[in-house]
C-alpha cells in the first residue's frame, strides 16, 4: 500500500489544478453513514420513498421523508470534518485546488474551511429548506423549531406551498449551472480524485470521466471497488483519511 500512497503524493506534487471529486464515504469517518455500505441508509429506507414525484403528491410521503431527514440533520448538525475534509483543505492552502465538486449535502467542507466559492454541491444541501412554489428559504434549524412544537409537515409562511430540503431527490431536476460549472471544471483540472464514492449516480457520476477524457490524471480512494477503477491512473482501496494523510505527510510534513 505505501508504494500506493508514494504515487498518489507524487500525482498531486505535479498537478496544479486538482478537481476534488466527493461522496458519502468521505464523512462516514464523521459519523455519517453512506448509501451503500452494509447498514448504509439505503438498508435503513427505501430509496422509492424519496421519490421527488412522490414527495409532491403525498403528504404520508413528505411525513416519512422527513422523519428520515430529521434523523440524517440530528448526525450532520453536530458532525465534524474529519482528516480527510481536512486534506481537501490542506489543497486549497497549498494553491492546488480547482474546485470541490460534492454529491454529499452535510456542509462538512465549508466546516473544514474550503472557500464557499471554490464548492459545488451537486446534490445540494441538507442546512437550508425551501419552498416549491414561491422559493422562499428557510434556515434549516427554524423548521427543525416548527417539528418540535409538533407540526408534522411544514408549509411556507408566505404562500403555504409545500416546504423541501435543498437537496436533490431521485427525479428532481439537478441544479444545472452547478453541473455546468462542474463539467467546466472537470475540463481545467489536470487531476480529479476521486473520494469516497462508488460511482453509479449519475449525471454526477459523468464529472471525473469528463476529466479522463479532458486529458487529466484521475485517482480513485475508495473503500470498495468502483465501475471506473479501469480509466484511473492510481486506485487506492482503503480509508480515505488514511491516504490522504498518508500522501500528504509525504508532500507537506
Ligand atoms: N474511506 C473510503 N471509502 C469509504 C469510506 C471510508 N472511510 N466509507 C465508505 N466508503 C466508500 C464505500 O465503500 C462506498 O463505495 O464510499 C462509497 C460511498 O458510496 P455511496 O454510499 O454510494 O455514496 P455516494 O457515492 O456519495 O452516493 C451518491 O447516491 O443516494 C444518492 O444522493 C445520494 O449523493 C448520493 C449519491
Amino acid at each position: 500500500m505505501d508504494e500506493l500512497i508514494a504515487k498518489g503524493a507524487e500525482m498531486i506534487a505535479s498537478a496544479q489544478k486538482i478537481l476534488v471529486f466527493t461522496g458519502a464515504g468521505l464523512s462516514t469517518e464523521s459519523g455519517i453513514p453512506d448509501f451503500r455500505s452494509p447498514g448504509g441508509i439505503w438498508e435503513k429506507y427505501d430509496p422509492s420513498d424519496f421519490y421527488f414525484q412522490k414527495f409532491i403528491s403525498d403528504e404520508h410521503a413528505r411525513t416519512t421523508y422527513w422523519k428520515m431527514s430529521r434523523e440524517f440533520y440530528s448526525l450532520i448538525k453536530p458532525a465534524s470534518p474529519n482528516r480527510a475534509h481536512l486534506a481537501v483543505k490542506t489543497l486549497e492552502d497549498h494553491g492546488k485546488l480547482l474546485a470541490v465538486v460534492t454529491q454529499n449535502i452535510d456542509n462538512l467542507h465549508q466546516k473544514a474551511g474550503n472557500s464557499p466559492e471554490k464548492i459545488i454541491e451537486l446534490h445540494g444541501t441538507l442546512i437550508s429548506v425551501s419552498c416549491l412554489s414561491c422559493k422562499k428559504k428557510y434556515d434549516r434549524d427554524e423548521i427543525e423549531a416548527r417539528f418540535d412544537s409538533g407540526i408534522k409537515v411544514p408549509y411556507c409562511d408566505d404562500c403555504g406551498g409545500i416546504l423541501k430540503p435543498d437537496t436533490v431527490s431521485f427525479g428532481q431536476a439537478m441544479p444545472q449551472e452547478a453541473m455546468e460549472q462542474s463539467i467546466r471544471y472537470a475540463g481545467q483540472c489536470d487531476l480529479c480524485m476521486v473520494l469516497g464514492s462508488s460511482l453509479v449516480v449519475y449525471p454526477a457520476a459523468s464529472v471525473p470521466m469528463h476529466a479522463v477524457q479532458s486529458g487529466a490524471r484521475l485517482m480513485i480512494v475508495n473503500r470498495e471497488p468502483t465501475p471506473q477503477d479501469g480509466e484511473a491512473d492510481l486506485v487506492v482501496h482503503m480509508s480515505v483519511s488514511e491516504a490522504l494523510t498518508g500522501m500528504l505527510r509525504l508532500l507537506f510534513a
